[in-house]
């Protein structure tokens, strides 16, 4: 009997259902030739049904997402949700109630995709930042007194625990080992003024890497960290971080590795269920219009295979992604791609069939 993986799909709003649709393509292509198979189940989750039910994420909904083997997801934003109520109640919500510790981002340049990097190649750029997914300012904490009014007070707490962040270190330690290229870790925190939060980070970052001696334990700040992404991304090979300062960090990433075409992610609990998403967002201006770059959801369906064992499936991918982003498409970003979305699909999926 082939093994069967049960994905759960949320195609979400705007532009999100069609670069999942072409996800999807490549993901039933990889398992046509290969050992298991994929069931997907549609979630019609988002800002559309919202509007329409009231419903972010119900009870009944989060208990038939935790008996699938993983959730791949297009995007979550509607122009006309204020902001907030569909991050909150859909995505940071089904992060959270899922443990879906780290927030794992590849960043990586491809051949044939411009950086803005002056000087820089492919070789040049290839690290992967492990952001902790569920604690630090994410959790909510906080409260205001006084609201609208001159006294007004707003504090919102970082909260870090050793347990929360001593399993994201270790995560980050054992995947640069298997990543086994440069095997450095570099924390990237901020022990010069939040002395309370990364003095725990640090001191977890020290202990742990003692059971590491295969790998370099490097320390840098947030804020040289940005200034060396732009200048010398070279020196990375993986970067641990809280959650406020992965969030940010990982944007400028996906900016020098060709933007948000490209950009995918995983937010994975280890030891249960885990999300795998392009990280563009919704980009309402676009829907339906065929123009958006479908590969940051090809490479999500990657992330989810490599996640879930299924190395040679997930290679597979990308190697059709390598050859399209070299050979074929013209530009990476939105309208400029000289195919539609769907075409770039095709194109992958021709690859793998043709060569894998
Ligand atoms: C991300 C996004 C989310 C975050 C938003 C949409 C809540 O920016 O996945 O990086 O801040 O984590
Ligand atoms: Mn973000």
């Amino acid at each position: 009997m082939l093994k069967t993986y049960q994905i759960a799909v949320i195609p979400g709003d705007g532009t999100g259902p069609e670069v999942v649709a072409e996800g999807v393509k490549v993901l039933r292509t990889v398992a046509e030739k290969s050992q298991f198979n994929l069931n997907f189940i549609n979630y019609p989750l988002g800002g559309d049904h919202y509007r329409a039910t009231g419903e972010l994420l119900s009870d009944d909904t989060l208990k038939s997402l935790a008996k699938m083997d993983a959730i791949f997801l297009g995007a979550i934003g509607h122009p006309d949700v204020k902001p907030g109520v569909l991050e909150k109640g859909i995505l940071l919500n089904l992060r959270f109630h899922f443990d879906q510790y780290i927030n794992l981002r590849p960043v990586k340049l491809y051949e044939g995709v411009y950086t803005p990097l002056k000087d820089k190649q492919p070789a040049d750029i290839d690290f992967v930042v492990v952001r902790e997914n569920t604690e630090g300012l994410y959790t909510g904490a906080g409260g205001c007194l006084k609201r609208g009014t001159p006294d007004e007070v707003a504090v919102q707490e970082s909260i870090n625990t050793r347990k929360g962040v001593e399993r994201c270190i270790r995560f980050a330690f054992d995947y640069c080992r298997k990543r086994n290229k440069a095997k450095k870790l570099t924390l990237c925190g901020k022990t010069n003024v939040l002395t309370y939060a990364f003095d725990l980070w640090e001191r977890t970052f020290r202990e742990v890497a003692n059971e590491y001696p295969d790998i370099k334990a490097d320390y840098a700040h947030v804020d040289a960290i940005s200034m060396w992404m732009v200048k010398n991304p070279e020196w990375f090979d993986v970067i641990v971080t809280d959650n406020m300062f992965g969030d940010i960090i990982t944007d400028l990433a996906a900016m020098i590795q060709g933007g948000m075409g490209i950009a995918a992610g995983g937010n994975i609990n280890p030891e249960g269920l885990s999300m795998f998403e392009p990280i563009g967002g919704s980009a309402p201006k676009y829907t339906g219009l065929q123009v958006i770059n479908p590969i940051a959801a090809v490479s999500a369906a990657q992330i989810m295979l490599e996640t879930l064992g299924e190395a040679e499936a997930a290679s597979w991918i990308e190697r059709g992604v390598i050859k399209v982003l070299r050979d074929d498409i013209k530009d990476v970003a939105a309208g400029k791609m000289g195919y539609s979305t769907s075409e770039v699909g095709d194109l992958i999926v021709s690859y793998i069939r043709n060569n894998c």
